[in-house]
């Protein structure tokens, strides 16, 4: 009966399928071929993200391209299998969750890029990855709004999918910022490659693609930031949908983590400005953990607000250019 229970993704899912299934019949008395029980992806012309079962920021591109999201746990990866996803690729840093994708029957593949550009090499393999792997294709990084939506708008472009015009209104709908603007000039200034050099080898494509330290322990604070404002918003206490997350755990694990970065190999490297704003974010991200663990709402709010300007302030300077 555990499966039955309301909270319980399966059956979260089975709603949806449902739904789909209902939504399916209603297309057919209006003419339409009948739809398979499955999940419906985004239309192409929606003017908003759409949220499913553990994906966020989803939006349709071109046919069988989709950008979104990280897929959240196993309801993230079961809504792709309920949505006919054959092929997902991840641009983030972090390490995808093959196994569980393969076990669904979809394919992973690795290839992170950083928030400053779409580099022409990896315009062309992600181009490639869509053009050579079986569809439809989910892209995701963290957010789904950044970096997926460069990735998946200069690939749609190489690939002859779609203009640079066409990709950035998609990207408008994913919430790309405009900070970002080496994301947006990779789109814009992007050229459809010869149709001949679109085809690759399918098995040429990593699983899981090596990334710096740096960049691994950044996205892992990016995952364990948006676990802390999610336990913020909750009262510090546990959220309803994510009963197992422990506000003082994950304070801690945010301070430990921007700690480690001090003995970074790539972060020693960087000026002594860059050491300065660290240190500051050290600082408060200690202050946070002992807040958190004495139970100081106010003064954990205060310094959230300042963690946050502490990760923006860096990136301006560090990474986004
Ligand atoms: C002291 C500077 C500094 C601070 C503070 C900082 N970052 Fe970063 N972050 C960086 C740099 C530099 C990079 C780029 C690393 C690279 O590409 O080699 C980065 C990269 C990232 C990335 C991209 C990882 C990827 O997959 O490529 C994310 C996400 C991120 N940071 C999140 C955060 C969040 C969230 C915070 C605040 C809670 C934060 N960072 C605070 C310097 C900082």
């Amino acid at each position: 009966m555990s499966l039955m229970t309301p909270a319980s993704p399966r059956h979260r899912i089975a709603q949806l399928l449902l739904a789909a299934a209902l939504f399916g019949a209603c297309q057919q008395t209006s003419g339409h071929a009948p739809q398979t029980a499955s999940v419906a992806p985004p239309a192409l012309d929606a003017a908003k993200p759409a949220a499913l079962p553990g994906l966020h920021n989803v939006v349709a591109y071109a046919p069988g391209l989709i950008s979104g999201g990280v897929p959240e746990g196993e309801e993230g990866l079961h809504t792709l299998a309920a949505m006919g996803i054959k092929t997902v690729i991840s641009v983030d840093g972090a390490t995808p969750d093959v196994a569980t994708a393969e076990k669904l029957g979809i394919r992973y593949v690795h290839l992170p890029i950083s928030y400053d550009t779409v580099t022409p090499e990896r315009q062309q393999q992600l181009a490639q990855a869509i053009s050579s792997l079986p569809g439809p294709v989910y892209m995701h990084c963290h957010h789904g709004k950044h970096r997926s939506a460069a990735a998946l708008g200069s690939a749609s472009v190489l690939a002859g999918k779609l203009t640079p015009e066409q990709a950035c209104s998609r990207m408008e709908v994913s919430g790309t910022s405009a900070s970002y603007k080496g994301l947006w000039k990779a789109v814009r200034e992007a050229k459809p490659m010869d149709a001949g050099q679109l085809h690759a080898d399918p098995q040429g494509f990593p699983s899981i693609s090596k990334v710096s330290g740096m960049v691994a322990t950044m996205s892992e604070i990016d995952l364990v930031w948006d676990l802390v404002k999610q336990a913020k918003a909750a009262g510090w206490k546990a959220p309803a949908d994510h009963p197992d997350l422990v506000a003082t755990k994950e304070a801690s694990r945010l301070a430990r983590l921007f700690a480690n970065l001090q003995q970074d190999a790539d972060s020693v490297k960087l000026p002594a400005d860059y050491q300065t704003q660290l240190r500051h974010s050290i600082d408060l991200t200690a202050q946070l953990d002992a807040a958190v663990a004495g139970g100081n709402a106010a003064k954990a709010a205060e310094l959230m607000t300042a963690i946050e300007k502490g990760c923006k302030d860096c990136h301006k300077g560090y990474r986004d250019n």
